[in-house]
């Protein structure tokens, strides 16, 4: 599997109403500017370096892609490259433009220098991600006028625009598209300390105490992802509040983790399920795919794309050739001791 792939499963399948009101809650929180964006340093110090120059120019940014894994800040970066660049930025996702007119509709309606962010860029279909090669190139679409025989093509002009695009699997993109880019950046996952000066500095926009303990257990089991860390202070407020205390202390981090199921690497309930399946029903493995979510009551998808990708991230999982096999850590993790370490025990 490449790498970008294993992106895909590191947060839980959100239902389409949940995507919506998780987006309006994060924007609350997402930083503004470079200045409050944490991590990412390398990255972000490239663009600013861009914008700047191309700015001084007086001309419009490069046409960018930023890949990386869900919830680590690429819509964030987009919106703060908009801000710096003084755009006005249009948003919308690969997989909902459906007909290549939809998206010459969108690429019509922009205005100079304008920024056309495409969420999921590697869900374009075919026909709509052709509209972008001309746009993007030549600032121009053609458009086929009439039907059968008398079809002809009129080239249509676009307004100067940046193309924003976001993935999590840069290697589904076709390559004339990436090549179209003129920068490509990849996000990464965080550090811990990232993450907790991340949960710092979302406390104080949420107007609660957090004790710094209690920052960094939480910012151990965010999976080192600020979208994850930014929900549980969320979480973790509602827990202080109802417990009639106006700071998120120790204390409040552990029983409100504990109650959410959440271990102290960050595996939620269905990977604790797992790791427990596979080491005391399946002796640690090796297991086939089908047999371990048989067991789990899972579908086979669900087991592959959303839980097993943090697993091996983590080192708890190897995927060989003869099936799933639990890691030593994983065995640790999970407090069951191996089959060898029990026989020796003997
Ligand atoms: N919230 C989400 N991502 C963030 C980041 N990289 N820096 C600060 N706050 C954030």
């Amino acid at each position: 599997m490449a790498i970008e792939e294993q992106f895909a499963g590191d947060e839980k399948m959100m239902s389409a109403e949940a995507e919506k009101s998780a987006t309006a809650y994060e924007n609350e929180l997402r930083p503004k500017d470079f200045s409050s964006y944490i991590g990412q340093t390398q990255v972000k110090e490239n663009l600013m370096l861009f914008t700047r120059a191309a700015r001084d120019r007086g001309d419009t940014l490069d046409h960018s892609l930023l890949y990386g894994p869900p919830g680590i800040g690429k819509t964030t970066l987009c919106l703060i490259l908009a801000e710096e660049m003084g755009a006005q930025m249009r948003q919308t996702s690969g997989p909902a433009m459906e007909k290549p007119g939809d998206l010459a509709a969108i690429l019509t309606n922009l205005n100079e220098g304008d920024f056309l962010f495409i969420d999921e860029i590697h869900r374009l279909r075919t026909q709509v991600e052709e509209v972008l090669y001309t746009a993007m190139e030549d600032f121009a679409i053609d458009l086929v006028v009439g039907k059968g025989p008398s079809a002809r093509t009129m080239r249509l002009a676009v307004p100067r625009f940046t193309l924003l695009g976001a993935t999590t699997m840069a290697s589904r993109l076709s390559n004339p598209l990436r090549d179209r880019f003129g920068h490509v950046a990849r996000l990464r996952y965080y550090e811990p300390d990232e993450i907790q000066q991340i949960l710092l500095r979302s406390a104080k926009i949420l107007g609660v105490e957090i004790a710094p303990d209690a920052a960094a257990h939480l910012a151990r089991c965010s999976r080192r992802t600020p979208r994850i860390a930014n929900r549980l202070v969320r979480r973790m407020r509602d827990f202080a509040q109802m417990a009639g205390e106006n700071t998120i202390t120790e204390a409040v981090v552990a029983d409100g983790l504990n109650r959410l199921h959440i271990d102290p690497r960050g595996l939620d309930w269905s990977d604790q399920q797992y790791l427990k399946t596979l080491c005391e029903t399946f002796n640690g493995g090796a297991v086939g795919l089908s047999t371990i979510a048989a067991a789990l009551g899972e579908d086979e998808a669900t087991i592959e794309d959303m839980i097993e990708p943090f697993l091996i991230r983590e080192g708890f999982l190897q995927k060989t050739p003869r099936g799933r096999v639990a890691t030593d850590a994983a065995w640790q993790h999970a407090g069951v001791t191996p089959p060898a370490r029990q026989n020796t025990l003997m």
